[in-house]
Formats: structure tokens, C-alpha cells, sequence
């Protein structure tokens, strides 16, 4: 709880925080991995480049202290942020070091507007969050038997298999005597590749495209090529490019909030791209365990060449009898179920009630297919969905 003299300071500055938060994260970063540079071998770098994980934090930050009292807001940001931390073995120590260099990037950034008793109330807001999210992830740590801080998991290539003109899978096996890690249906994991020219390591995230209880782990990944105004991606060229059966990849725990809900209620899918990777495992793992689920499969891409996972996607839909499936491509050729263009969530037929919505896909595609769905009466508590970067969708107003 936030104390009596810090929330009118903190009501009282929190819009210089948000006309401010990103300056500020920036010189955090820098500041922070001035002083401790292992740590960049944590943050993706791309992310930092084009300023999407400072506008991540700062958003978190502000959210938090702005809606601290409503825990049905509040609670989805710090559990999406807890997975995030979990998969990459985040420790409570750690937070002492992000929590000085935030908090003194605040009075460096802001200058005299920081006097002591704003700095002292911001203090307050880091470590109310910093100990909500400390609890959250111990929790989750003990879920997954895992120990922050304890070195990665080795898994061997056993499986290397080109899903699409641009996607390979992988299939991971764990190294004798370990067991498969368990996860359920829709989560992903970090994997840790170093990069020499970079001199670091560097972690992206992989959702897992197989389901859970199968002898390994299955990730899709897909190449981020260079466009005359980006680069290469630096992680998944190398998976591509230099990961091979028998190599050995280093993974964290599976985790994330996107989760395939348990009961019977209907389930509607909707993907776009390598955003189809936890539908997969949703699908998949609804083949194996629950065959008469009410299940609709709606998928978006460019064309029949890049769908990645379309034998297996149609093979498991042939197999529940209560799927329907519907696929916008727009270069149909070589897809007889394919509509032309985009996706146009306003033809399929209207869901039951209780039917749950998982989107996954591009962030102009997800607000997209969301702003239909909650035009056509769709309650956002049951709109789910699953940002391939830090979460720049989440309503926090
Ligand atoms: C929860 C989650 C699940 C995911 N699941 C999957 C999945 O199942 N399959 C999958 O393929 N991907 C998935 N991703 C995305 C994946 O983690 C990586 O982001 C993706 O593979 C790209 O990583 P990269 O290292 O190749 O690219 P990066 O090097 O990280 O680059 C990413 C983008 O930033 C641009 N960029 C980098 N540096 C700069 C710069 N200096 N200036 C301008 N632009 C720059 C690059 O050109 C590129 O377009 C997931 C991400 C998350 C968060
Ligand atoms: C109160 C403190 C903290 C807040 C509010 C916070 C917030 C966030 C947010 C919003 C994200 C993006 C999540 C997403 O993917 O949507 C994130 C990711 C991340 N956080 Fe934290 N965090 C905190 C503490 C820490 C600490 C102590 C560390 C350890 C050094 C850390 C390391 C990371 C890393 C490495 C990522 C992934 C970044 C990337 O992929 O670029 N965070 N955090």
C-alpha cells in the first residue's frame, strides 16, 4: 500500500513520468549497463535499438503507479511481465541494481523537478511493484521446480525441420536423465545463442508449437530477414543458419501468460503469420486430449509458400470433428480454402458466449482482429493474446 504523504506526489507526477518515461528508461539502460555490461547479454539489443523495451518498462511503470488500487488492471501487466522475467531466470538481487539505476536516471533525466520527497515517493512505487513481481515469479519458479538464478537448461537438437519457405522447427530433447519440461499449451521459452560479432549472448523468445507431454519441445522459428531499412535479425538468421541436430541450444523455462484455458468452453483462434506457433500447440495438444472441443482455426498470411506448419495445421483440423477453419491468404494460388486478402473476422458466424479468443499475430493485425471481435459484442476478458516483442498492446488507460 501505497503511504499517505507519497500518492499525492505521486498523483501529482505521474504525467511528467509519461510525457517522460522513455528518456528516462533510455539513460537507465545506458546507465545500467555502464556499470554492469553482463547484463546486456539479457536484454535483447534489437529491442533496445528501435527504443521498444524502454517504451515497454516505461509503460509498466506508469501503469503500476497509476492504477496501483485496481488489482483487475494492474494484475494482468505484472503477470505478463513475471513470465517474461521467469523465462529469463530473473533474480530478486537483480532488481536492487535495475532499482538504482532507475531511480537515480529519474533525478539525472527530470533535474530539480526530482526534489527528495518525489524521489523518495518513486522509491516507494519501485519497490511496491519490484516486491509484487518478486512474489509473483518466486511463485512461478516453484511451479517449474527451477531455481532463479540456476544455469539454463542444455537441449539437444534432435528433430530440424523447414516449415515453410522461412521457417524451420526444431525439436529439443532434453540430455539424459532430464525430464521434459512441462508447459502449457500457448506458452513459449527463451533460448541464449551467442553472437561473436556482438561479443554477447543474446536470448529471444520462442513460443512452443508442439503440445505438452510429447518426448521434446518444439519450437518454429522463422527468419527475419533484412529490408532496405532494418537489419538482419541477429537470432534467428543463427538458428538457421549454424543450429543443427545434435547441437545443443540453451533454454530457460517454458512460461508465459497466454495460456489455452481449461474446461469445454469454445475456442477461437486467430493467427497471422509464425503467429500460428500456439495455435499449433493449442490444436495439437486438443487432438490428444480433447477431440470434441468446439475449436475454430482462422488464419492470415501472404501466401501458400510462407504458411508455416499448413500440412499438420489442416491435418489436425481433419481430425476434430467440431473445427472450422477458415484462411485468408493474400496470394491464395496453390490454396484451394484460401479467401484472397486479409482477414475479415465479420464473416465467420457468431461464436457461443462463452467462447475464449486467442490472437496471435503482428501488433496491426491483433488490434485489428480485436476492435471487430469487440464490436461484434465480444467481452475483452475473453480476448487473449500473445505479442512476439514487449507488449506494446495492452490498454493501460
Ligand atoms: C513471447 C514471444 C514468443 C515468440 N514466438 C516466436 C515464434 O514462435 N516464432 C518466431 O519466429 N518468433 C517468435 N518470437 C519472436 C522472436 O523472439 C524474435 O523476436 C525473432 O525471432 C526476431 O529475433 P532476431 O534476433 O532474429 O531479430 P532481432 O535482431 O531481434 O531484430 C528484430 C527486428 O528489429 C530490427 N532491428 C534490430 N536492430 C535494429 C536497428 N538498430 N535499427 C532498426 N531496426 C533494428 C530488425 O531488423 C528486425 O526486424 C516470439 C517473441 C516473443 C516475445
Ligand atoms: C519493477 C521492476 C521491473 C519492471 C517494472 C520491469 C518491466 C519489464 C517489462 C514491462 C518488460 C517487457 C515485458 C514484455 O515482454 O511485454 C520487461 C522485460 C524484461 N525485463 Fe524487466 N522489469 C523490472 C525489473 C527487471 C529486473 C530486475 C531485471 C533484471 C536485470 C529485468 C530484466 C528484464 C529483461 C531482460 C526483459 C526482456 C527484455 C527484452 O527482451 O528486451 N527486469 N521488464
Amino acid at each position: 500500500m501505497l503511504s499517505t504523504s507519497a500518492r499525492p506526489i505521486i498523483e501529482a507526477t505521474v504525467p511528467v513520468l509519461l510525457a517522460n518515461g522513455e528518456a528516462i528508461t533510455r539513460h537507465f539502460y545506458n546507465r545500467m549497463f555502464n556499470a554492469h555490461p553482463a547484463l546486456k547479454n539479457l536484454f535483447n539489443m534489437g529491442n533496445q535499438a528501435v527504443g521498444e523495451q524502454p517504451q515497454a518498462l516505461a509503460r509498466a511503470v506508469y501503469a503500476f503507479a497509476a492504477h496501483m488500487d485496481k488489482p483487475e488492471v494492474i494484475g494482468p501487466v505484472l503477470d505478463r511481465i513475471a513470465h517474461k522475467h521467469v523465462s529469463l531466470g530473473i533474480t530478486p538481487a537483480q532488481y536492487t541494481i535495475v532499482g538504482r539505476h532507475l531511480l537515480a536516471s529519474l533525478g539525472e533525466v527530470l533535474g530539480e523537478a526530482v526534489t527528495p520527497e518525489v524521489a523518495a515517493a518513486w522509491d516507494e512505487v519501485y519497490w511496491l511493484m519490484a516486491t509484487e513481481l518478486v512474489a509473483r515469479e518466486a511463485r512461478l519458479y516453484q511451479e517449474r521446480n527451477w531455481h532463479a538464478g540456476q544455469p539454463w537448461l542444455e537441449m539437444e537438437v534432435a528433430a530440424r525441420e523447414a516449415v515453410s519457405a522461412d521457417a524451420l522447427a526444431f525439436t529439443l530433447k532434453p540430455l539424459e536423465g532430464q525430464p521434459v519440461p512441462d508447459f502449457v499449451p500457448g506458452q513459449y521459452l527463451s533460448v541464449a545463442l551467442p553472437i561473436p560479432e556482438l561479443g554477447l549472448t543474446q536470448v529471444r523468445q520462442y513460443s512452443l508449437s508442439n503440445a505438452p507431454g510429447e518426448a521434446g519441445l518444439r519450437i518454429t522459428v522463422k527468419r527475419v530477414a533484412a529490408t532496405a531499412t532494418t537489419p538482419a535479425g541477429q537470432v534467428s538468421n543463427r538458428l538457421h543458419a549454424s543450429l543443427h541436430v545434435g547441437d545443443l541450444l540453451r533454454v530457460g523455462p517454458p512460461a508465459g501468460d497466454f495460456q489455452l484455458k481449461d474446461g469445454g468452453a469454445p475456442v477461437v483462434l486467430i493467427s497471422a503469420g509464425v503467429g500460428i506457433t500456439p495455435m499449433l500447440s493449442i490444436l495439437n495438444h486438443l487432438a490428444r486430449h480433447q477431440p470434441g472441443r468446439p475449436v475454430v482455426f482462422a488464419h492470415a498470411g501472404t501466401d501458400a509458400a510462407h504458411y508455416a506448419h499448413r500440412f499438420e495445421a489442416e491435418a489436425l483440423l481433419d481430425a476434430l470433428p467440431q473445427a472450422a477453419y477458415h484462411l485468408w491468404l493474400e496470394n491464395p494460388a496453390g490454396a484451394p480454402q484460401a479467401q484472397p486478402g486479409r482477414m475479415d473476422l465479420a464473416q465467420l458466424p457468431a461464436q457461443p458466449a462463452d467462447a475464449e479468443y486467442y490472437l496471435c499475430g503482428p501488433l496491426p493485425f491483433m488490434q485489428a482482429q480485436r476492435r471487430t471481435l469487440l464490436a461484434r459484442g465480444v467481452v475483452s476478458a475473453q480476448i487473449h493474446y500473445e505479442v512476439f516483442g514487449p507488449d506494446l498492446f495492452a490498454e493501460l488507460g
